[in-house]
């Protein structure tokens, strides 16, 4: 498939895709090596295990039996997808972090019953999941529109298409919970301030539950989510010219009590170091030393409305699944 290039974007009749992404994956990632891999206790951000393979290798953890995550939300879709398109009346769709919009059909589907649905905006850092997703979205649903952005969400919101009527700004799949609270919260104020009066956020929010099943959701078994979380490793290799063995990284996930989130990490089975040749860095891992690439964290009602106040959002509907394991709320500016 043609790649656009950074500030482009190409059309069709029914599908428009904006590039906003520039060189190295155009993720910040040589920014974020550098800054994350010189620090005492060394941290990569989440968004770099997303390229085509850890997309695909994401896909597969959603299929998992331990990941409850994906078939909770996806409960609540159904049970209340229509009545989310009756609340909002949303004649648009844009969805940060879209992937491969596999939940999104079953809300692409009651908005298309309700006689609303005019254009979905899916926004990622991953090409190919935009790309594909606005051919398989424009034939699967006739008349529909699919306006795709390839960026950043932390970086391209601003980017985003004018609205064209009352629209839903959807961001599944617990992804908030990758936000550390300040940033999370900053964050939801960036997104508030994309929505008008008639527009709501519908955010998928994963909840405090038994430590052992959060714990198995991130380590699984079949060992996908250990190879997910290595991939990181192999982007860097690839786009920074670095050389690391991803074998000689353990998988770790652990509960952090006190914060209640999940940390993945990458624990260094050997001393070793790693030279970055994009970056010119050697990086040095003591045998034992973990590498964190990813927080998760998990909500409690009172945590997620706080949040959302400090947003300046209101909640209009908090939706859970019959073992209350995930939440899905809708919210919206208050009105004056
Ligand atoms: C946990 S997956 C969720 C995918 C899908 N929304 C779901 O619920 O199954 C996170 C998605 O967000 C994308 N993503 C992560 N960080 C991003 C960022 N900073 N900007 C844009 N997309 C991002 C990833 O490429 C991936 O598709």
């Amino acid at each position: 498939m043609a790649v656009t290039p950074p500030g482009t974007s190409a059309a069709t009749a029914d599908i428009r895709i904006d590039s906003h992404l520039d060189g190295a994956g155009g993720r910040s990632l040589a920014d974020d090596a550098l800054d994350g891999l010189t620090r005492p206790f060394k941290e990569l951000p989440p968004k770099h295990f997303y390229d085509a393979r850890g997309a695909e290798l994401f896909d597969r953890i959603c299929e998992l039996p331990e990941y409850y995550p994906t078939r909770a939300e996806r409960a609540i879709l159904e049970q209340s997808a229509a009545e989310i398109a009756r609340l909002t009346g949303a004649v648009e769709l844009v969805e940060l972090g879209s992937g491969t919009a596999a939940k999104t059909r079953v809300l692409l589907d009651a908005l298309a019953a309700a006689g609303t649905l005019s254009r979905y905006v899916p926004v990622d850092v991953t090409e190919s999941m935009v790309r594909e997703c606005a051919l398989a979205l424009t034939s699967e649903y006739p008349g529909l529109r699919v306006h795709g952005v390839i960026g950043d969400f932390e970086r391209h919101l601003d980017q985003l298409p004018e609205a064209e009527g009352p629209r839903i700004i959807a961001f599944l799949g617990g992804t908030i919970g990758n936000f550390p609270p300040g940033s999370r919260r900053r964050f939801l104020r960036e997104i508030a301030r994309l929505l008008g009066p008639e527009d709501h956020l519908l955010m998928g929010t994963d909840l405090v539950k038994d430590p052992s099943v959060l714990e198995a959701a991130y380590d699984d078994s079949a060992g996908v989510t250990a190879e997910f979380n290595r991939n990181v490793l192999r982007v860097l290799n690839r786009e920074l010219d670095a050389d690391f063995d991803p074998e000689d990284f353990e998988h770790v996930a652990l509960f952090d009590r006190s914060n209640e989130w999940i940390e993945m990490r990458l624990r260094a089975r050997r001393e070793h170091t790693t030279h970055v040749r994009g970056l010119d860095l050697q990086v040095h891992f003591d045998a034992g030393e973990e590498l964190r690439t990813e927080i998760s964290a998990k909500f409690t009602p009172e945590r997620l409305e706080g949040d959302l106040a400090a947003a300046g959002l209101e909640l209009a509907s908090w939706m859970t699944d019959p073992e209350g394991l995930f939440a899905l709320t809708l919210s919206r500016r208050p009105s004056l």
